[in-house]
């Protein structure tokens, strides 16, 4: 018990964070600290249907606020998301937003309070150039993000992807304040994620980490914060996946999600480039996605990352730290958590690549990655990740 009354804290990088097991019970005193009378608590059926979400919106009742639950939100959310719980919002006279579940419900609720203010469609928001200049931060309502999965990070972003369903693409709608103001991290709420989904979202963290890492761009705070969060999930994914009651893993797993959202400022690559198409195309599941193409695309990247890869291994305590040693802890951590191998197993074919890889060149994750990407090394890295063949 000991070693879990340690993994407790109020921290204010980047953003207010109470982390620690059974912290969801400060959620009344954290939306009052916002001016929230009445949040509106924003999560997925799934979770809705969960005992969690009952006791949350409750636990606001009986602390006298006026708390109301909005469900209406599917995985890879789409604008009509947004747009129905910004009626659910004004309907019901709400004054804030708690963004509460994975990322889909996390990225719904901190786009509902951005557009409660606004009167430009939300991709007006996108995040290109300095679009973000548009919003009327004033009409912004605060929020409280609560994370109940350990991968997506979107707690401690300042953006919302959302699906375009006229182009189906994934947009990245982005502004600096879009950052929850207060965030409740509270391992606890993890405990029930089954062993697949653990998987997934942790190398959904573990890819933004080390695309974070990865990226060329001037960035020691995000740099040191990728390596550290990449040691916890080295530490404790085996274990969270296995053990899903392990609080002790479940709460290092948690810290390295929310570290590889602060880590990904810095910039994302490939692996989110190839995964988002494949998202808004097909619907995959984004984590998942990434931890097929990992490996792929940092061998596509050897060149310009070998000495961080070194330098990463070294970090990890890797025996002989090389790049190498970097593909082979990534290989078996994904063979002992049940990641696929390839892309195929996802459902994606040869025919699809040609509709992928174009998107995947434009996709707002392409600029960060440290080799430049174009239609015909994408369609290469696809068939690549699609036929299972490393280097
Ligand atoms: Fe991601």
């Amino acid at each position: 018990m000991a070693i879990e009354m340690e993994l407790y804290g109020n921290w204010n990088y980047p953003t207010a964070i109470r982390f620690g097991a059974g912290r969801i019970g400060e959620l009344p005193d954290a939306c009052r600290e916002l001016g929230m009378a009445r949040p509106l608590l924003v999560t997925d059926p799934g979770l809705a249907a969960l005992p969690m979400i009952a006791a949350a919106a409750e636990r606001c009742r009986a602390a006298g606020l006026g708390c109301e639950v909005f469900d209406d939100v599917q995985g890879n959310p789409v604008a009509a998301n947004v747009d129905a719980g910004l009626a659910a919002f004004r309907a019901g006279g709400h004054d804030g937003v708690i963004a509460f579940g994975g990322g889909s419900a996390l990225d719904v609720g901190k786009a509902v309070a951005l557009m409660v203010g606004q009167t430009r469609p939300i991709w007006d928001f996108e995040d290109r150039e300095d679009w973000y200049t548009r919003v009327n931060v004033d009409g912004m309502a605060p929020v409280v993000a609560v994370p109940t999965t350990a991968g997506t990070g979107s707690e401690a972003g300042r953006a919302s992807v959302i699906t375009d369903e006229r182009d189906h693409t994934k947009k990245i709608i982005f502004h600096p304040r879009m950052l929850p103001a207060l965030v409740i991290a509270d391992p606890e709420l993890t405990l029930g994620l089954p062993p697949k989904i653990t998987a997934a979202v942790g190398m959904d963290a573990l890819s933004h980490n080390l695309e974070a890492f990865c990226s060329p761009f001037y960035h020691p705070i995000a740099q040191g914060v990728a390596l550290e969060g990449m040691r916890l999930i080295k530490a404790w994914l085996p274990t969270a996946c296995r053990d899903g009651d392990n609080v002790t893993a479940r709460a290092h797993m948690l810290v390295a999600s929310t570290m590889g959202a602060a880590a990904f400022q810095k910039g994302l690559g490939a692996m989110h480039a190839l995964s988002h198409p494949c998202g808004a195309v097909l619907d995959i599941h984004h984590g998942l996605t990434n931890a097929v193409v990992m490996p792929y695309v940092l061998v596509f990247n050897r060149p310009a990352i070998e000495e961080k890869m070194t330098a990463l291994a070294r970090y990890l305590d890797l025996p002989a730290p090389s790049f190498g040693a970097v593909i082979d802890w990534i290989l078996a951590l994904r063979e002992e958590i049940g990641i696929p191998r390839d892309l195929a197993a996802l459902g994606v074919t040869e025919d699809h690549i040609e509709q992928l890889a174009p998107m995947a060149v434009v996709d707002p994750s392409a600029g960060g990655n440290p080799v430049r990407l174009t239609k015909a090394n994408l369609t290469t890295l696809f068939r690549d990740a699609l036929r299972g063949h490393i280097g």
